[in-house]
């Protein structure tokens, strides 16, 4: 259902890579209600070409970028200003990539230069993309700047690897950067803490099958899907939560506060 609540607004969107991505949902989502935005992604991911699709889907621009390179940056932003017409109202980081996830190396014997990169690709590229935001003056005032992290950031998940530290950075950069933007420019910066979903990145985890379900029944509405997590993200994008900034939102069915459900306590019973 749409009702125009981003008509005029212009965004950039990082991180669609195929129709499961969160990032696709926040796209389709957001021309739905009127936005106008650029789509970019890791060149490497172009070469993959669904992009493309929605693209044509959604009538927007495809800019690509390495999200930890400065240069890539530099031109996504100034490029996006100018072909959208204006300063941007609202940005979404949806980038995560861990290669000691990938390489299944164990959190204990992490390669340090793999840790960097995660933490370079999931986390400081998101300063990187504020920084250059800032220094462009690309963002409007009371823009609004999300980035997607997961709970893991807060508790141990042990397949969740070195990309927990990784969110715990990239909340933090949220809290930080979001009071500077904030006093500099009313720009209001938020990490999403999402449900785990079924993505690229979400399948990467070991045992994301049976956490899946697990997570399912440890939340009182259910895991929440990726297209209500592109709903919660127009809300933020939108100017009716204009004073929301520097916080960590869990999108998450109440999983973040639940100790324990009935469901899963069944499963302890008598022997
Ligand atoms: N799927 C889940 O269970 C889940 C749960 C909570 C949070 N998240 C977070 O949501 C975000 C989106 O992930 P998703 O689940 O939609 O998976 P996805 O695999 O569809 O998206 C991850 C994206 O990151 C992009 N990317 C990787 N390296 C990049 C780089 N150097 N520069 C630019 N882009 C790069 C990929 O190309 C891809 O489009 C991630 O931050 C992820 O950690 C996912």
């Amino acid at each position: 259902m749409s009702t125009n609540i981003l008509k005029g607004k212009r965004g950039i969107i990082f991180g669609a890579l195929n129709s499961q991505s969160i990032a696709w949902k926040v796209a389709e989502r957001a021309h739905e209600e009127g936005a106008t935005f650029v789509l970019t992604n890791a060149p490497i991911a172009m070469r993959m070409g669904e992009i493309k699709t929605l693209a044509e889907k959604t009538n927007s621009e495809i800019i690509p970028a390495d999200a930890t390179n400065l240069e890539d940056l530099d031109n996504l932003v100034t490029k996006s200003v100018e072909r959208l017409g204006g300063k941007i109202d609202f940005v979404l980081h949806s980038i995560g990539m861990s290669p000691n996830v990938r390489k299944g190396k164990k959190y204990t014997e992490n390669d340090y230069r793999y840790y960097m990169q995660t933490m370079d690709v999931s986390a400081i590229s998101f300063h990187k993309t504020l920084a250059t935001c800032m220094k462009h003056d690309a963002l409007s005032e009371w823009g609004s700047v999300i980035a997607l992290s997961y709970i893991a950031a807060q508790r141990i998940f042990p397949d969740y690897n070195d990309m927990a530290d990784a969110k715990s950075l990239l909340e933090s950069i949220a809290r930080s950067f979001g009071y500077h933007y904030g006093i500099k420019k009313k720009v209001r910066i938020n990490t999403i803490s999402q449900s785990p979903t079924v993505t690229t990145a979400g399948q990467g985890i070991k045992g994301f099958k049976e956490f899946i379900n697990f997570s399912e029944q440890m939340s009182p509405l259910g895991n929440a899907p990726a297209l209500a997590c592109a709903d919660y993200c127009i809300a933020l994008f939108s100017d009716l939560t204009k004073y929301v900034t520097m916080q960590n939102l869990f999108h998450d069915g109440g999983f973040a506060t639940t100790g324990v459900t009935q469901k899963v306590i069944e499963q302890f019973g008598d022997e």
